[in-house]
């Protein structure tokens, strides 16, 4: 049985507006678990309704096989981490990482090893004096995770933690944090907006659209093997052609895109005759000088010099423009040239076109 399970939950802030419906999620003990997606598509309020901050409409919430719905926050032993660090500001590193165990009544000497150990885990010893305001931000970050597992919670919240930080800084305390989770064991999940972030991270990953796991996986399968269209647009795939699917057999497809039959992976939403738009990587699409086996025709529209390599803008016709980065060396083209694109036959993949919406030009 999962550690924690979210099990038909529905969630609302205002009446008649369910932000999550028949939400369900499951998360085993001591992994880290990302909940990535857009902004708005439900990850914050995922976090805030197993921490308790949301009363659940219906379904059930179960943590260590326990019913969770009506057990007020102060007493669900959960971990919170934010992304604005949330420290008192007023008291020392020592003491903000003391204060949940001090709600809790354990006794001095119990927590001055406590929080001296959390303190040690995270990467502050020496710095139990200092108040925050003379902390650096990965700094008070971590004084957040201190902060967080000192009570020894059972599952680790974290809401993207790492946002406020800047680009190095977030790529140091990903490691940090990860190191921090492994060493202590503890179930987690993670919030983020950023894909690399979570692969990066995680040992799982639930894509969310619009209050729905759209696909949950391990990150390789996220990354490589994405389900449906919008998780293949967030991991970075891109529409490289349109066309009909011919023939299915055993995990891949044919399309005829009009000029040419293109062979690609095929996704388990479409099927035979049905049409189909074909998912590529930019960095998976590599130009050529002649029609080669699974190749599409296309046009040079920009070349652009970046010092080290050069970009170009090829346009595929149907509306569809793909870049592609070669080496100065490789840039063979000019604006206006006709250049051959070569479909990774392994790593593109088709999924079911979803029917465009015409508008009426017959009205008045
Ligand atoms: N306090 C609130 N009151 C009303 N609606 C909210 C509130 N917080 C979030 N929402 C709505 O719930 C949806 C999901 O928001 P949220 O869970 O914060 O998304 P995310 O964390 O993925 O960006 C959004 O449509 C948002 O507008
Ligand atoms: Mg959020």
């Amino acid at each position: 049985m999962a550690f924690l399970e979210m099990k038909n939950i529905a969630v609302m802030y205002q009446k008649g507006q369910r932000i999550l419906e028949n939400f369900n999620l499951q998360v085993e003990r001591g992994t880290f678990l990302s909940l990535l997606g857009p902004s708005g598509c439900g990850k914050t309020t995922t976090l805030r309704t197993i921490a308790g901050f949301l009363a659940i409409q219906e379904g059930e919430l179960l943590i260590n096989g326990k019913l969770y719905n009506r057990v007020p926050t102060h007493r669900r032993n959960l971990g919170v981490v934010f992304q604005n660090y949330a420290l008192f500001p007023h008291l020392s590193v020592f003491d903000n990482v003391a204060f949940g165990l001090k709600m809790r009544k354990v006794e001095p000497s119990e927590r001055k090893k406590r929080v001296m150990k959390a303190i040690e885990i995270v990467g502050l010893k020496g710095f139990e004096e200092r108040l925050p305001s003379r902390l650096s931000g990965g700094q008070q970050q971590r004084v957040g995770i201190a902060r967080a597992v000192v009570i020894e919670p059972d599952v680790l919240l974290m809401d993207e933690p790492l946002s406020n930080l800047d680009a190095n800084l977030r790529l140091e305390m990903r490691a940090e944090i990860r190191r921090i989770q492994k060493e202590i064991g503890i179930t987690t999940i993670y919030v983020t907006h950023d894909q690399s972030e979570a692969i990066a991270m995680s040992d799982r990953v639930a894509l969310l659209n619009s209050g729905r796991i759209e696909q949950l996986g391990m990150p390789q399968e996220i990354f490589y093997s994405p389900g449906t269209s919008f998780v293949a647009k967030f991991m970075g795939f891109q529409e490289i052609a349109n066309g009909t699917v011919r023939e299915i057999t055993g995990g891949k497809c044919f399309v005829n895109t009009g000029e040419t039959s293109l062979e690609v992976r095929s996704s388990s939403e479409i099927s035979r005759g049905c049409k189909a738009v074909v998912f590529g990587r930019q960095k998976n699409l590599n130009l050529l000088k002649e029609r080669s086996d699974n190749s599409l025709k296309g046009l040079v529209k920009a070349k652009i010099f970046q010092g080290d390599s050069v970009l170009y803008i090829v346009e595929l016709g149907d509306q569809i423009q793909i870049n592609s980065e070669v080496s100065v060396e490789q840039a063979l083209w000019n604006e206006g040239d006709t250049v051959f694109i070569a479909i990774d036959r392994n790593l593109s993949i088709a999924f079911k076109r979803e029917e465009r919406k015409w508008t009426n030009f017959k009205s008045i």
